[in-house]
Formats: C-alpha cells, sequence, structure tokens
C-alpha cells in the first residue's frame, strides 16, 4: 500500500479532507503538492510539514482557472519532474433548489466542481500518459446517489465528476487508472458549514446524525486519506472507472 517517493498533487489540500490527505500522504513519504485558493493556510501548513522533515510544498491555486492549473501542473514538474498521482478533491458547496439559484451559484459551482476537474485531467492526463503510468483519484460525494432536499446544484455537479470518471477511464486506458471517492459524511468545515442557520447547534446536530450512521460516528479526513493512499498504490491497480463509497454505512439504509 506504498505511495513512498510518489509525486502527489492534492487540490483543496488546506482544508478538512484535503489537508488529512496532505498530512497522511506526507507521513507516507510522498512528494506532495497541496494545492488550493487558500494562501494563508497553505504557507502554514507547508511550514509545519516542512519543519517535521515532509516532502510538502503548497501552492497557491485556483482550480476553476485554466492558467491556474497550468501553472500547478508546470511547477510540479519543475519541481518533481513527474506527477504519479493527482487527488483532485477541491469542492464548493452550496445549498438551494432548482428555483433558488442564481447564475452567480451555478458558475461558482460548475466553475470549481466540475470545470476544475476537466481543467485538472486535461493537463495531468497527457503528463501521464508521457510517463507510461498515473493515477487520478476524484473527491465526489453520496450526493451523487441521493437526492438531498435542495441540494441540487450541488447534487448535479457531483454526478457530473462520475460520468467524467468513467470517460476518463476509457478515453485513457493504459495508461491512466481513474477512481472516485464518494465520502458521507466527513467531519470538516464545509460539513460545519452547511449546519448554519439551524436552529441547534453543530454539536447537537452532529450527535443526532451520528446516531442514524450505521458505524456510529462522522467520518474524519484521515478516513478518506487513508482510502486515497490505497487507490492511488500499486495495490489498487485493478480499480479503474469506479468509486469507492466511505459513509459509514448510510448508503444502503432503507428509505423509511
Ligand atoms: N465534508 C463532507 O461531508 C463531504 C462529503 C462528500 C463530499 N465532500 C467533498 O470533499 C471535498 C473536500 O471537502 P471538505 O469537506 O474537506 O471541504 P472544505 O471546505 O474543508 O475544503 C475545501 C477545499 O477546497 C478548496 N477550494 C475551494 N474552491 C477552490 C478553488 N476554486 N480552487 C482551489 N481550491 C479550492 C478550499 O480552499 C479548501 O481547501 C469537496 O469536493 C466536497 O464536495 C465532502
Amino acid at each position: 500500500m506504498s505511495i513512498e517517493g510518489k509525486t502527489v498533487i492534492v487540490t483543496g489540500g488546506t482544508s478538512g479532507i484535503g489537508e488529512g490527505c496532505v498530512r497522511h500522504f506526507a507521513e507516507l513519504g510522498a512528494k506532495v503538492v497541496a494545492a488550493s485558493n487558500q494562501e494563508e493556510a497553505g504557507r502554514k501548513l507547508e511550514q509545519e510539514l516542512q519543519a517535521q522533515g515532509r516532502d510538502m510544498r503548497f501552492l497557491f491555486c485556483d482550480v476553476s482557472q485554466e492558467q491556474s492549473v497550468q501553472e500547478l501542473v508546470a511547477r510540479t514538474l519543475e519541481w518533481h519532474d513527474r506527477i504519479d498521482c493527482l487527488h483532485s478533491n477541491a469542492g464548493v458547496w452550496r445549498q438551494g433548489r432548482v428555483t433558488d439559484f442564481t447564475d452567480e451559484d451555478w458558475d461558482l459551482l460548475m466553475g470549481v466542481n466540475v470545470k476544475g476537474n476537466f481543467y485538472l485531467a486535461k493537463h495531468v492526463v497527457p503528463v501521464m500518459e508521457r510517463q507510461g503510468h498515473g493515477v487520478i483519484v476524484i473527491t465526489t460525494s453520496v450526493a451523487v446517489h441521493v437526492g438531498f432536499p435542495a441540494h441540487a446544484l450541488y447534487c448535479a455537479s457531483k454526478a457530473a465528476l462520475d460520468a467524467l470518471i468513467r470517460c476518463l477511464t476509457t478515453d485513457h486506458a493504459g495508461s491512466v487508472r481513474v477512481v472516485g471517492i464518494c465520502p458521507g459524511t466527513i467531519d470538516t468545515p464545509m460539513l460545519a458549514a452547511s449546519c448554519a442557520g439551524w436552529d441547534q447547534p453543530k454539536e447537537v446536530i452532529y450527535a443526532e446524525v451520528e446516531q442514524k450512521i450505521p458505524v456510529r460516528r462522522l467520518g474524519q479526513p484521515l478516513d478518506v486519506a487513508k482510502a486515497a493512499a490505497f487507490l492511488m498504490s500499486d495495490d489498487a491497480s485493478y480499480i479503474s472507472g469506479t468509486s469507492l463509497v466511505l459513509d459509514g454505512g448510510t448508503l444502503v439504509l432503507p428509505p423509511w
């Protein structure tokens, strides 16, 4: 299950799931490039991990901008000469039904969650094809499978990634393995933000949610990081074109 020595890009690598992945991959001995639009948090994390002797660099990147993604790929090649794995994880969340959303919401969610993944794949795939090998892991969501109330745009943006995973797998067979990670309820700033506006404190909501999850706890970023490290490793070399659901068993619960 080793990713030691592999060059791994993690987008959204400065908060929540992405930060957990950056910490874990660096601890496993990978050469990690953490990319996000959180410059300050990125510099802090870089300093902390480098002080521990980890091979980790931060680069500002707005995944919704093609030039920014090109810069990420170019700088990673300059530093490490190859890209073994991409964990395309950056994402944004907004609530709302189709009757609520604005063009601004559409541009943000589709721009980051969908276009961002297209840009990353567009510029990373040729590098992996030249190398003859590479792995792309994309963070989707159980929102791909569930019609969450007031989540039309978020669910649609994540469902698009499921199709992208299948198409990348067929179009770039032989050199690029593509796998989705489909998290359920993971304890991150994004989850906390989704509790805003409810009439109970976050802790009470979390406790109630935990009682509904078959494994009786929220997921942690490290749960996702361990799974992602396995999927990137050569031990997962027969896994492509599919997604791993990490939701503590929630998806199989009966609807009533
Ligand atoms: N937390 C959950 O329960 C949960 C469940 C399912 C899926 N997810 C998905 O997991 C991923 C990570 O979410 P999280 O919960 O860690 O959220 P988070 O808000 O803690 O982290 C999101 C990260 O994405 C980055 N980001 C946002 N817009 C960006 C942009 N334009 N360019 C570059 N980086 C950008 C942020 O800077 C941040 O580092 C997202 O794709 C999210 O949709 C989360």
